[in-house]
């Protein structure tokens, strides 16, 4: 059994990014200071070449790769030029943070189970593209962010894990956003570090 307190080989995870990528910061962060982290992040991939994200990656040192969609006829021939450019990195898992692309089917299965998303609502709840502004809509008083592994469907996987925040009636898109964000930085790194942690044990 994989003991926490002793070294290990951590998992190796590419990033899937198209924005700023302060997620991606939180987990390079993590990484960086925590003691026999469970996951490295082995390379950052961005289907947008000005995504910001690609910026933070470099300045950790982790590679960078750019691949962009609209070089592409199909969404499959893209995410076989991903998955073809990932086999130099021995990827064993994928975070998605703030990738704005539907991954396949034909994608989820080649790496079945070993792909996480963070979505901004508390999932069942607001799955999709406007979960924020949904969540204002509905005037519900807590909202927060889900860790879950993807599956074929949109928002849709089993949950890993969830944050809450309160919902305040002053709050715009931005300001609920905004804490949202403060949530999911803390919670991403820790699910990832669980999810890569029980991958571990799994070999
Ligand atoms: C996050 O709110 C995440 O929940 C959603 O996209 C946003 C990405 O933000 N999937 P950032 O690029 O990590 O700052």
């Amino acid at each position: 059994m994989t003991d926490l307190k002793t070294p290990i080989n951590p998992v190796p995870v590419a990033v899937f990014i198209s924005g700023n990528g302060s997620n991606l910061q939180a987990l390079i962060d993590y990484e960086v200071q925590t003691p026999s982290c469970p996951y490295e992040i082995a390379v950052v991939v961005s289907n947008k070449e000005k995504a910001f994200g690609l910026q933070r990656a470099k300045d950790a040192d982790i590679p960078t790769l750019v691949v962009n969609h609209k070089a592409y006829e199909t969404r499959e021939a893209f995410e076989k030029k991903i998955i073809d450019l990932l086999t130099d990195f021995s990827v064993e898992a994928i975070a998605l943070a703030g990738f704005m692309r539907v991954l396949s089917p034909f994608f989820v299965h080649f790496y079945a189970q070993r792909i996480l998303n963070l979505h901004p609502s508390l999932l069942p709840l607001f799955p999709g593209l406007h979960a924020v502004e949904q969540a204002l809509e509905a005037k519900v008083t807590e909202s927060g962010c889900t860790v879950h592994v993807v599956d074929t469907g949109v928002d849709t996987g089993p949950m890993v894990a969830q944050a809450r925040v309160p919902v305040l009636e002053s709050d715009t898109a931005d300001t609920l956003h905004e804490r949202i964000h403060q949530a999911e930085h803390e919670l991403y790194p820790t699910a990832l570090s669980s999810f890569c942690y029980n991958i571990l044990q799994d070999d």
